[in-house]
């Protein structure tokens, strides 16, 4: 007597379940992960709009400053984001002085040109903050202590800057720190 044999069906019901299942899952998988998106987008908005600069504080990071009263040979103290600003105008003799540097005698070279900005090599634009610990050097008022090389002495440790505000006896690594600055008018910088 002949054997009777179940032959399977082609797409049983337990295949198309299983298809059925992985798209199901699939489908539920993305709905989730866009619903997470969206949360996590709703979360960070309010985040990243608080952590953008409020007006006050976009207009406390630039500095306007007149330097068209600073007659050649003096120099001026303002303030740039909370620290001190010296802002020098060099007399012809210091201009030459500074170019006459050899670049190699300096412990962080860098030339007036590279300091100042074309059209005004006379004016000295930094930062009024000696960069070993951080104190405000003399030489900005009129008869203090200009240091060994006519620019700006830090007492505190005693480091020298030359005119042109770099760094060249004592503990200080570097330069006086040159900031962003530009020129607004034929008369006004705009530090920041
Ligand atoms: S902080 Fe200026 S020399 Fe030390």
């Amino acid at each position: 007597m002949a054997e009777l044999r179940t032959e399977p069906t082609v797409g049983t019901t337990q295949e198309t379940d299983a298809k059925d299942g992985v798209r199901r899952r699939d489908f539920i998988d993305i709905a989730a992960l866009s619903a997470g998106g969206v949360g996590a987008l709703a979360v960070l908005y309010p985040l990243i709009s608080q952590m953008a600069p409020s007006e006050d504080v976009l207009a406390e990071s630039t500095t306007d400053v007149d330097v068209s009263a600073i007659e050649p040979g003096q120099a001026i103290k303002d303030v740039f984001r909370k620290q001190p600003l010296f802002i020098r105008r060099l007399t012809d003799a210091e201009i030459a002085e500074a170019n006459s540097t050899p670049i190699g005698a300096l412990r962080d070279p860098e030339t007036l040109d590279d300091r100042t900005l074309e059209g005004h090599r006379d004016l000295l634009v930094t930062m009024g903050v000696c960069t070993h610990l951080g104190c405000v050097p003399l030489g900005v008022a009129e008869g203090e202590n200009r240091g060994d090389y006519n620019g700006y002495f830090c007492p505190c440790h005693g480091s020298h800057y030359d005119v042109a505000g770099r760094i060249r006896k004592g503990p200080a690594p570097t330069n006086l720190l040159v900031p962003e600055y530009n020129f607004t008018s034929d008369t006004v910088i705009r530090v920041g």
